[in-house]
């Protein structure tokens, strides 16, 4: 790297703070620049071509640089580079967008509203879930529930919703009312013997009991992602939802479904809603919503939540909510060609056939000794890794063997998320049979590296 006096490196370590970063170590060893990025190739200022398989943050899913959306983009901002949906103004972008969300959203779906990320689509879900239950005269309705390991943003509310110890110590988060149940990991929590079945339903009882000790009349919701994502991509142990949400109905509880990284086919449906078979009163949706090109999220909406919606302003007047940026142009026009090109691609009818030689790329890496657990749906997966693959005994989680992979799988011109002891995939859809084979080969020079380093360790 070069770090001479006026590099982009010595002035990013001058000026910049980084998310999600070592601020220490940062200022040590710098940066890593990205220069440019086409397809699913992002190419840094050194040369080196590295072949991205979690689409950047899991949201460029028409890989980098797509020409229709830099088009749709310029286009719109040359014809309206800003408008606002506040007091009653709006724009045909915006109002296409919501339109399209919905006629393919579940049918329950039935309105939309803007923001700019995943962390402000979970805010406004959090204060529609509470508009809700004061419309109908029951304020004390206010807890809410998401899970240990879950991720769901990183503003004060996001934040408090996010089941990350790191994320909110000396934070002072989470905030009082957000309270955490157990992540459904089945292959690492489940106990000897015990069926996916038995796990779902301890876990469906253990939810009750919490609801029951802290009072059903003040828990007001509860959150999850289809997939745990950030976490290293696990998957719900099978009856899971049906089992919770069994639960949440029987205490008139909402269930807001985070499907910041799950929507738009990414775990084989259109929804992970649809793969597992979730009937949510609100979906955060982000992301692959404008394949991440531009900034954009949206909250849609049951019809339960907009009924009592209307209900206030019959008797507030004004919904007195709103981002600057909620449906801003040129995001909602990207968002539309991105849906556009889905269709075209008959997107859920092409990641089924990239199901296929994703899985065989994961089937063969699982005979790796590194290798417990592969969880995969769609164009979708995580590998935990493990300190003894016969009996699944896990390395210390402060080993944070993820992080050695990927810092191997760097080098060998390989790019993927890792979490703890776990690491993750999301290509995005337009990558190739031959990539996704590439995947594998650098993937296993990676994990043959840091066996070899630390596998003694068994
Ligand atoms: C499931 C989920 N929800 C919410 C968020 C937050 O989105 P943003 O970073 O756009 O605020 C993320 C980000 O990765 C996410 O994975």
């Amino acid at each position: 790297m070069n770090t001479g006096e006026n590099s982009l490196a010595a002035r990013d370590i001058e000026h910049l703070v980084h998310p999600q970063t070592n601020l220490q170590r940062h200022l040590e060893e710098g940066p890593i620049i990205v220069d440019h990025a086409t397809g699913v190739w992002v190419h840094d200022d050194e040369g080196n071509a590295l072949l991205d398989s979690v689409s950047g943050l899991w949201c460029a899913s028409l890989g980098f640089a797509p020409e229709r959306l830099a088009r749709a983009a310029y286009e719109q901002m040359q014809k309206m580079s800003y408008a606002h949906l506040f007091r009653h103004n709006s724009h045909e972008p915006a109002i296409e967008l919501a339109e399209k969300l919905l006629s393919i959203a579940p049918p329950s779906m039935k309105k939309v509203h803007f923001q700019s990320t995943g962390s402000e689509a979970n805010d406004v879900a959090i204060k529609l879930i509470w508009y809700y239950h004061n419309a109908l005269g029951r304020p004390e309705k206010r807890k809410l529930i998401a899970r240990h390991k879950a991720y769901h943003g990183s503003s004060v509310s996001a934040g408090s919703l996010t089941g990350k110890p790191d994320m909110h110590a000396q934070f002072n988060l989470p905030l009082d009312g957000f309270l955490h149940v157990e992540c459904p990991d089945y292959y690492s929590n489940a106990r000897d013997g015990e069926s996916e079945e038995d796990y779902a339903t301890r876990l469906a009882d253990d939810l009750e009991a919490v609801i029951v000790e802290e009072g059903p009349d003040t828990v007001a919701g509860f959150f999850a992602e289809p997939v745990i994502g950030s976490s290293g991509v696990i998957l719900p142990p099978k009856t899971y939802f049906a089992k919770v949400q069994a639960v949440l109905k029987k205490y008139d509880i909402l269930f807001a479904a985070d499907e910041v990284i799950t929507g738009f086919g990414r775990t084989g449906k259109m929804w992970g809603c649809e793969t597992f078979a979730i009937q949510p009163d609100l979906m955060s949706c982000a992301k692959a919503l404008s394949a991440g090109a531009l900034p954009i999220s949206a909250v849609l909406i049951g019809d339960n939540i907009y009924q009592a919606m209307l209900s206030q302003s019959e008797r507030m007047g004004n919904f007195a909510h709103g981002h600057t940026y909620g449906g801003h142009p040129a995001c909602a026009a990207v968002a539309l060609e991105t849906l556009r090109i889905y269709e075209e691609m008959d997107l859920i009818a092409h990641i089924g056939r990239l199901n296929f030689p994703f899985s065989d790329m994961l089937n063969e890496i699982s005979d790796h000794p590194l290798v417990g657990n592969v969880d995969l749906t769609g164009l979708l997966a995580g590998i935990e890794l493990v300190k003894n693959k016969e009996t699944g005994e896990a390395y210390p989680a402060d080993m944070n063997l993820g992080a050695k992979v990927a810092d191997a799988s760097r080098s060998h011109g390989l790019l993927h998320r890792y979490a703890g002891n776990r690491i993750a995939f999301a290509p995005a859809y337009v990558i190739s049979e031959d990539e996704i084979g590439e995947i594998g080969i650098r993937l296993r020079k990676s994990l043959d590296e840091v066996h070899a380093e630390f596998g003694d360790s068994q």
